[in-house]
C-alpha cells in the first residue's frame, strides 16, 4: 500500500516545521543534520520519512532533515547539491554532526547509531541489493556521517561529478588524504534496503577514472571552499526543509 504524507505527518506530529525533532525528557548528546539528495523520487522520500524517524527518536538523536534539490532538468550532481546543503544547513541548525543519506537505502536495524563518532562513519555497510556485503574495501557512498569539522577538513565533495557514480569515491580519497580513518558499525548491524528504482544517467566511466587519479590534488582547491550556486527557495515543509538550488550547467 502507497505510504500517504498526511498519515505520516500526523504519526510525527511532535516534529516541529521544518523536521527538527529533540527528545522530550533530556537533552540529546547528538544533534544531527541530515542531508538528503533528491530529485523526482517523491515515493522513496516518503519510505525514507517513514522509516528512519522512528528510528533516530528511539536513538533519541537530535536531528534537523535538510531535503536538497537540483533545479533543472540538467544531468544530476550530487557533490554540489550536497556541498550547498551543508552551508544552508549551517544557517539554520547547530548541529555537531552531518549525515548524508541516500533517499533510497531504509535502515532495517536500530542498533545502528546515528550518533557522532570520532572518525567519518560509513552506515550503509550492508545492502540487500549487494546480498549485504560491502562491494569494495573504499566504498563511502550511502550514508555517510561526519563530524562538522571533519567535513569542512576534507573541503566537502567535489564539485565536479556530473551524473551517476564516483562522487562518494573521490570523498574516500578526501578523508584518507586528510589522513582521517573511516569508522565502519558491526557489518551485521550496519544493514540498509534499497528502494527499488530505474536506471540513472550514469556518467562516462573514463571521465570518472581520469577525475578519480587527480582527487588528491584537488582536493583542498575544489569543493565546499567554492562550490557556487544560487538558492532559489527554502521551504519549511512539516517533515522537512527543502532547498532547491540552482548549481550551474555541466
Ligand atoms: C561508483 C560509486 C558507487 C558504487 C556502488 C561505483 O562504481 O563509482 O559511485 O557508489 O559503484 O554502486
Ligand atoms: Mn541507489
Amino acid at each position: 500500500m502507497p505510504l500517504d504524507i498526511d498519515d505520516i505527518m500526523a504519526e510525527h506530529a511532535d516534529v516541529l516545521d521544518g523536521g527538527e525533532w529533540a527528545p522530550p525528557d533530556c537533552v540529546a548528546r547528538h544533534r544531527v543534520a541530515f542531508v538528503i539528495p533528491y530529485r523526482d523520487r517523491w515515493g522513496h522520500l516518503k519510505s525514507l520519512l517513514y522509516y528512519l524517524i522512528p528510528v533516530l527518536k528511539r536513538q533519541q538523536i537530535h536531528f534537523r532533515m535538510f531535503v536538497v534539490e537540483q533545479f533543472g532538468n540538467d544531468t544530476f550532481n550530487k557533490g554540489r547539491i550536497m556541498n550547498a546543503a551543508f552551508r544552508e544547513a549551517l544557517k539554520l541548525f547547530d548541529f555537531q554532526c552531518v549525515t548524508f543519506h541516500d533517499v533510497d537505502l531504509v535502515p532495517e536495524d536500530d542498533r545502528n547509531m546515528y550518533s557522532c563518532a570520532d572518525m567519518p562513519k560509513h552506515m550503509s555497510i550492508g545492502i540487500d541489493k549487494f546480498n549485504y556485503r560491502l562491494p569494495y574495501d573504499g566504498l563511502v557512498g550511502g550514508v555517510l556521517m561526519f563530524r562538522t569539522e571533519h567535513f569542512q577538513q576534507v573541503n566537502g565533495y567535489s564539485n565536479m561529478y556530473w551524473g551517476w557514480g564516483a562522487e562518494d569515491d573521490d570523498m574516500t580519497t578526501r578523508i584518507l588524504h586528510q589522513g582521517l580513518r573511516i569508522y565502519r558499525p558491526p557489518s551485521n548491524i550496519a544493514r540498509y534496503k534499497m528502494v527499488k528504482h530505474d536506471g540513472r544517467k550514469v556518467s562516462e566511466v573514463s571521465v570518472r577514472m581520469k577525475l578519480l587519479r587527480s582527487a588528491a590534488r584537488r582536493s583542498k582547491m575544489e569543493g565546499l571552499n567554492n562550490i557556487q550556486y544560487n538558492l532559489l527557495y527554502t521551504h519549511t515543509e512539516k517533515l522537512f526543509t527543502h532547498f532547491l538550488v540552482d548549481i550551474g550547467h555541466p
